[in-house]
Order: structure tokens, then C-alpha cells, then sequence
């Protein structure tokens, strides 16, 4: 079975990872492969079909894409690859054309009963003369005409029983079954309190990852809502797991998280300043943290003194390894240098529209 499963543009490599550690777990056997076709945000996953025996003897197939689903905390979707091509034309017409033939020659009524009813999600990047609706409009009629030679489709757009999902990444075109539905993964449910400048989970993950954490202290200096400790402390980290932040509102919606997750008990939160780090703890062995940007917090000329004067505490207390996300490069690599941090990683991270810079200092 193939699996077309979606991230954020930059971790496609640790969402592999994360696949292939999963999957092997459970003693299956499969392979990833990141950016099939050089799409950006996407890992293309061949997993082989398991089975086992339920209770009254009977064979049944094991449901790998609900274990991603349950499992995963770096993917966004898990769709069930049905067909994907390289589309071949640019204009309009021509292009919509060739997608409605490729979807009706694609075996799209093995994945869905003539009793249940279908909608179409659809998802265009790129350059295109056309939009994300006409890819929806297109695809939902190519499936509703093939479908028609088994009986009469029922489409419901609201609640549909199986969504197909439809993407266009500049000239590449995938169809398949979106298993995780309308909420992408990354919206986490223990999120009750909603910071404007929150971070993705699957991005605190990447993160996370990146930290290459061995059991010692944790600290996100300007914790915000919380995204980063919270993701830690469920992934049952047995470190010390520190917060601070510095407006009471933000920190009583990170502790308001942090119950609705189950970890409030697993996380020291400080109402503080990071540019006193200092004063509340002597050391700590990982921070890991998205800086304000400046773009949605604050004055943005205030960034490279908040960053000098962050850093220049950090160094005092940081043992091993920092990971932070900004997107003010200059300001950041102003701060590292100047307080004698060394870059040992940079990638670039897609989040909010944005390509943020992600930097892991030690
Ligand atoms: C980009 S947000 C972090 C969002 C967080 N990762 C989340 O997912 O909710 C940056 C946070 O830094 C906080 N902050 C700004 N200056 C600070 C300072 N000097 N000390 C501590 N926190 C600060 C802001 O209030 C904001 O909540």
C-alpha cells in the first residue's frame, strides 16, 4: 500500500524517520522516499499489507493508516494513494482535461462503496491558471461519472463518508484517500488556549528531534502557549521540562494546555524574562524555543537587543544544545556570534506562510 503523507516543508526528512521507526516497531515492512517527484511537504511511504486473527478466527487487515494517524507527531495527513502523474500541460483547460481523464482511468471505486457517500478536498500550490475549486469541481465529477456505471454516487460535502483528496503541486498531481480528515493533525486537541503566534506541534517535533535530547533538562525560554513542553512531556520525556514566559496571559494558557494534555504536573512554568534567564536557573542542559519574529508580537525593532540580551543569558546557563526558530537572521546570527555560540545545523522551515530559520546552536 502507498501512502501519500503530508508535513510542513523542511522536516520532510524527520517525518521519514519517524515513518520508517514506526512502522518497523510493529514489524512491518516498508520504505519511505521524501519530496517523491521534489514535492516540498511530502513523503510517499510503501508499507505491505499485515493481518492478524480476531477473536472469532477471522482474518483481518491491519489498519496502518489509523496507526500513523494515532501514532505520528511530525505528519499532518495520512492519505491512501490511489494514482499520482506528472501533468504534462499548463493551459487551463487543457490541464483540467487531463486530470478529469487521468482520475476516471484511476481505480477510484475500490475506495469507495456505491452506498457511501464522497466529497472531494482539493490543494493547489504553485503557479496555475486555475484554482484550488476548479481542481475540486473536475476531480468530483471524474469520480461521480466513473462511479455512475456502478449505481447512483452520493456526494455529500459536508459530511462525507470517504474524502478523496486532490493535490496539484506545480506540475505534479496526487489523488487519494485523505484517512485523517478535515482536521489536519498538527491541530492538537489538548490545544484550548490559542496563542497568535503559536507553533505547529509537528514543527515543537522536528524540533525536538533536532535537540537530540538525552534525558537532560529542557527549557523554552519564551514558552508562549506552551507547544514545545507539552509535545515533550507526551512523548514521555523523564527530564526536567522548564517553561518561561513573560506575559501572565500566554503562561495561564500554557498551564491550561498543559491540563488539557495531561502533563500540567510534568512542566515547571515561570512567569519571567529570558533576558534574565540567570536569575531563575543556575543551568540547563536544552533549550529549545521559537523566538518572537516581531512580525505578530511586538515592536520589531525591539528584536535584535530582546536576541542579544536572550543569548548573552542563555550562554551563561546552556550546557549542551539550543534549538531556535526565528525568521530574523541577522538579529540571531548577530546574538549567536556575539555571545559565543556555534552553529552546528540551519534548515529552513515552512510555518505560517513563512520559510523560518532553524538553527541548532551548541
Ligand atoms: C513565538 S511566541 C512562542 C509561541 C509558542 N512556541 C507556542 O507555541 O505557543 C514567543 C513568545 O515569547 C514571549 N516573550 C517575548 N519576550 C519575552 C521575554 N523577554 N521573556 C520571556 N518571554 C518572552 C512572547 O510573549 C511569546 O509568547
Amino acid at each position: 500500500m502507498k501512502f501519500i503523507l503530508t508535513t510542513s516543508q523542511g522536516i520532510e526528512d524527520i517525518a521519514k524517520k519517524e515513518v520508517e521507526t514506526l512502522i518497523k516497531k510493529i514489524g512491518l515492512r516498508g520504505k519511505a522516499e521524501e519530496r517523491p517527484f521534489g514535492v516540498e511537504g511530502r513523503i510517499i511511504a510503501e508499507i505491505e499489507k499485515s493481518y492478524y486473527l480476531d477473536e472469532k478466527g477471522k482474518k483481518r487487515e491491519f489498519e496502518i493508516a489509523s496507526f500513523l494517524n494515532e501514532n505520528s507527531r511530525v505528519l499532518h495527513r495520512v492519505i491512501l494513494q490511489i494514482s499520482s502523474t506528472k501533468l504534462s500541460r499548463l493551459e487551463k483547460e487543457k490541464v483540467l482535461k487531463e486530470i478529469y481523464d487521468f482520475v476516471l482511468s484511476s481505480p477510484v471505486e475500490k475506495y469507495v462503496k456505491i452506498s457511501e457517500s464522497f466529497a472531494v478536498r482539493s490543494f493547489r500550490k504553485g503557479e496555475h491558471e486555475f484554482t484550488s475549486v476548479d481542481i475540486a469541481k473536475t476531480v468530483g465529477s471524474a469520480i461521480y461519472d466513473k462511479l455512475s456505471q456502478f449505481g447512483m454516487p452520493k456526494v455529500n460535502l459536508d459530511h462525507p463518508s470517504v474524502i478523496f483528496r486532490a493535490e496539484v503541486i506545480d506540475d505534479v498531481f496526487f489523488l487519494g484517500i485523505d484517512t485523517t480528515g478535515d482536521s489536519s493533525l498538527h491541530k492538537r486537541s489538548w490545544r484550548v488556549y490559542d496563542h497568535p503566534a503559536h507553533l505547529k506541534a509537528s514543527i515543537a517535533n522536528a524540533m525536538i528531534e533536532l535537540a537530540e535530547l538525552d534525558g537532560g533538562s529542557v527549557l523554552d525560554p519564551m514558552c508562549g502557549s506552551g507547544t514545545i513542553l507539552i509535545e515533550l512531556a507526551l512523548r514521555d520525556y523523564k527530564g526536567r521540562i522548564i517553561g518561561i514566559e513573560k506575559y501572565k496571559k500566554h503562561l495561564k494558557g500554557a498551564r491550561m494546555n498543559a491540563l488539557a494534555a495531561g502533563v500540567l504536573d510534568r512542566i515547571e512554568f515561570i512567569h519571567g524574562d529570558a533576558t534574565k534567564l540567570s536569575q531563575y536557573l543556575e543551568s540547563v542542559d536544552f533549550a529549545i524555543s521559537n523566538l518572537p519574529y516581531g512580525l505578530k508580537i511586538g515592536r520589531k525593532s525591539a528584536i535584535p537587543e530582546l536576541y542579544m540580551k536572550f543569548f548573552s543569558e542563555l550562554s551563561k546557563v546552556l550546557e549542551k544544545r539550543g534549538v531556535f526558530l526565528t525568521t530574523e537572521k541577522r538579529a540571531i546570527e548577530n546574538a549567536l556570534e556575539e555571545n559565543g555560540f556555534k552553529v552546528i545545523h540551519h534548515r529552513l522551515i515552512g510555518h505560517g506562510g513563512l520559510m523560518v530559520h532553524c538553527y541548532v546552536i551548541e
